[in-house]
């Protein structure tokens, strides 16, 4: 199937490694040109030098903290760059600390909402109104399983995710006539640093191994096992393609079945 991206730009953010990056090479792959940002220019560098020749013309990044108040225009700035136009929105930003939420220090989701919530409204808001009068546009928001069945540990990221999904399901009916489709992915739990890290703070409240908590975790999903950034990636390539037009307003989960509701 051709996607019809050749010739598409699209800004990924958290673009250096893990969900973002499978993302934007999954894209690249399908021939898009891809502007990646994330806060660690040596990241960003190391994800770029890392593409295929042909891909890495392709790729350009920008270096900045979601959290920074002028990140959003850098960020504008550089996926824009030379008039360039933005097709594909890819929003995906670090994920928050972990905890209980009777011990939620409730000044923490302010400073959450702030690299998790504001910087991608903004963006979202800044790039629509181009993809709106040119009559097609794709905006995909990567947010958690925890937006659909809360996750126990993570309050702060079922709260604020759940935020973005309501937001941007509003958006989607408003501007689904115009040929922009807006979308939420749910990712279960795909095999990266960060799904690691919440392993390992697993392991340290129980006292067991990480290996043992990534087993017993792994057990849990229908699928066996954590899925790889390459399966999100193509479901994300898919979404932001041309065949999937009539695709909008949804949460999709690339979770191998974790998600026991219907
Ligand atoms: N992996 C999963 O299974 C899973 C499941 C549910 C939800 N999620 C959520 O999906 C998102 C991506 O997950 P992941 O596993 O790919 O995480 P990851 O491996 O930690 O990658 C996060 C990306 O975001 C960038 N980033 C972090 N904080 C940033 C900031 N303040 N400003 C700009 N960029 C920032 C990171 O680069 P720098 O550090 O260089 O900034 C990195 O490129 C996270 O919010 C995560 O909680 C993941």
């Amino acid at each position: 199937m051709d996607l019809g991206l050749k010739n598409r730009h699209a800004l990924v953010l958290g673009a250096s490694q893990g969900l973002g990056l499978g993302v934007a090479r999954a894209l690249l792959a399908e021939g898009a040109s891809v502007t990646l940002s994330a806060r660690s220019l040596d990241g960003l560098e190391t994800a770029r030098a890392e593409l295929p020749d042909a891909q890495r013309e392709r790729c350009d990044f920008v270096a900045a903290d979601l959290a920074d108040a002028t990140a959003t225009e850098r960020i504008l700035d550089a996926a824009r760059y030379d008039g360039r136009h933005v097709d594909i929105l890819v929003n995906n930003t670090g994920g928050p600390p972990t905890g209980m939420p009777s011990g939620v220090a409730v000044a923490e989701m302010g400073a959450q909402y702030d690299k998790m919530v504001r910087p991608v409204m903004e963006l979202t808001l800044a790039l629509l109104p181009a993809m709106r009068a040119k009559g097609w546009g794709r905006i995909i928001t990567i947010a958690s399983s925890g937006v659909v069945q809360p996750i126990p540990h993570l309050p702060i990221s079922n709260a604020l995710r759940s935020s973005l999904v309501a937001f941007m399901k509003t958006l989607a009916g408003e501007v689904a006539a115009d040929g922009v489709t807006v979308n939420v992915m749910a990712p279960g739990r795909i095999a990266t640093a960060r799904t690691q890290s919440i392993d390992n703070a697993q392991a340290q409240r129980s006292g067991r191994s990480l290996e043992d908590v990534a087993r017993d975790s792994a057990a849990t999903i229908p699928a066996g096992r954590y899925g790889t950034v390459e399966e999100f990636g193509a479901v994300a390539a898919f979404l932001a393609s041309v065949p999937a037009s009539y695709m909008t307003g949804s949460v999709i989960r690339v979770d191998g079945g974790a998600i026991r509701a219907v």
